[in-house]
């Protein structure tokens, strides 16, 4: 069965639009064959070797490397990660529109918890099959449609006057202009932390203890939890964040206030088409999803334009530049390197037979960067218009929060740019975090 005719009405890539020679399917151009032969001008591309894609090197900058996958096969299987590594934009749209490819994978983290800690692990992984990430239709669409409205970018525009406010007035505390700092620590990850929860209706007060549960579940669900007192520590903070948010539930039941959790049970649909203990599992999956995400945002995309002196300077002349800057960066070094799969059952992609049960890698950081979607993808242009880049992912799961991380980065990168013109880089190395799904600095050092 292959992935054209179990999903025949969703086959038209819109690449198919932009050149005659793409093919659809898979996104290769075509081969020149009315064309006179030319002599070659560049030499024979060195043979392929696969990487780690832990490896320290390629973790600091994947993107040489993902274009060497992408160009010497945008489907290929990896004996060393044991799954598809799917690199070709129009095949990854491919995976995201196909029904033989499933979200469903909280049984694989369930198999990865160590044995000294799986009695624990029950009513965590009860908790995170309710995340709607981790479900298929058709259950996945009754659980998303109750947050639809208020994630969307008409009811998020309700806060911009808030994220602005709070931009500002951490900008003005922590970044005095002339003063030497840490982006990350000092703005790109307290900001969304603080604009998140107020939105959310977590009160200040029990901040510290929200985002350390959150950090705690990012461990488990990125991977980085290895040891079982790592796993334990994990598992006990998602179980302690579910009572938290049931607890703040019901309070706001009882007493809405002017916040996400009461503008969704104001819907009505809490206790009808979703259950209370899906809503709370739900919200335990929105400050992890959102949190880190959104900082990496704030800071790849500056990290993007300081090294790009004249696309900075583009944008400092023309403010209107500032939102494409963002989503600019979103497709030339976004926060999300990749999103896993598995497949439901046998299928063909583009030409391999991927069997039942198989993972898939969809490394939407080299689809990002396919020269057959995006000309001259290597090069960072804030006017390029990239708002075709996967790095919100695409279809069912398009990431229901884009609107909201939109705002809170557009916000932070519009007054650094125009209100900083001293702002630079500081010497120094850069550190990623080791991750195969997230992009994120460690510390960016900078002159306010
Ligand atoms: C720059 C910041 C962000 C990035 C790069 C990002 C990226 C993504 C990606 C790639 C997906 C698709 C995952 C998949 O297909 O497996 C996704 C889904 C999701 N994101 Fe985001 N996200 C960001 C911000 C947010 C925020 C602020 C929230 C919530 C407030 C959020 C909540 C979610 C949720 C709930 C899903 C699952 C949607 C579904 O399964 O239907 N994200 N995000």
């Amino acid at each position: 069965m292959t992935v054209l005719t179990t999903n025949t009405n969703t086959t038209a890539d819109t690449t198919a639009d932009t050149s005659p020679l793409v093919c659809p399917v898979t996104g290769r151009t075509a081969p020149p064959a009315a064309r006179p032969a030319a002599p070659p001008t560049t030499p024979p591309a060195a043979p392929f070797t696969e990487r780690y894609l832990l490896d320290p090197s390629v973790n600091a900058d994947p993107y040489g490397y993902l274009n060497s996958l992408r160009d010497h096969d945008p489907v290929y299987w990896s004996a060393m990660h044991r799954a598809w590594l799917v690199t070709g934009h129009a095949q990854l749209m491919h995976c995201l529109r196909a029904p033989a490819v499933s979200a469903e994978r909280v049984r694989p983290l369930m198999d990865a918890v160590p044995e000294g800690a799986r009695e624990d692990a029950e009513r965590a992984f009860g908790i995170l099959s309710r995340w709607m990430v981790f479900n298929d239709a058709p259950q996945h669409r009754r659980l998303r449609q109750v947050f639809q409205e208020q994630f969307a970018a008409r009811s998020i525009g309700r806060y911009r006057a808030f994220v602005e406010r709070a931009t500002r007035a951490m900008l003005t505390r922590r970044a005095v202009p002339g003063r030497i700092g840490d982006l990350v620590a000092d703005i790109a990850r307290p900001l969304p932390a603080l604009v998140f929860a107020r939105w959310l209706g977590v009160p200040q007060a029990h901040g510290p203890s929200f985002w350390y549960w959150n950090a705690r579940v990012g461990d488990l669900v990125l991977g980085a939890a290895q040891e079982e007192r790592e796993y334990r520590t994990s598992l006990q903070s998602l179980v302690n964040l579910d009572d938290y948010l049931a607890d703040l539930v019901k309070q706001r039941r009882a007493d809405p206030q002017d916040d996400l959790i009461s503008a969704v049970l104001a819907g009505g649909q809490i206790g009808k088409s979703v259950s209370e203990e899906e809503f709370v599992g739900m919200l335990t999956q929105m400050a992890f999803a959102g949190g880190e995400t959104t900082s990496n945002l704030i800071v790849n995309a500056v990290l993007a334009l300081l090294e790009h002196p004249e696309q900075l300077a583009a944008v400092r002349e023309d403010p209107a530049l500032v939102s494409m800057a963002v989503e600019e960066a979103m497709r030339f070094d976004g926060p999300s390197k990749m999103s896993i799969r598995t497949a439901a059952r046998d299928f063909d992609l583009d030409g391999r037979s991927v069997r039942a049960e198989d993972r898939l890698f969809l490394v939407t950081a080299a689809a990002n960067r396919d020269p057959a979607r995006f000309p001259d993808p290597d090069v960072f242009d804030v006017r390029r218009g990239s708002a075709s880049h996967l790095g919100f992912g695409f279809g069912a799961h398009f990431c229901i929060g884009a609107a909201f991380a939109r705002l809170v980065a557009g916000a932070v990168v519009d007054v650094l740019v125009r209100e900083y013109p001293g702002l630079e880089l500081l010497d120094g190395q850069h550190t990623w975090q080791p991750s195969l799904l997230n992009r994120a600095l460690t510390a960016l050092p900078v002159r306010y």
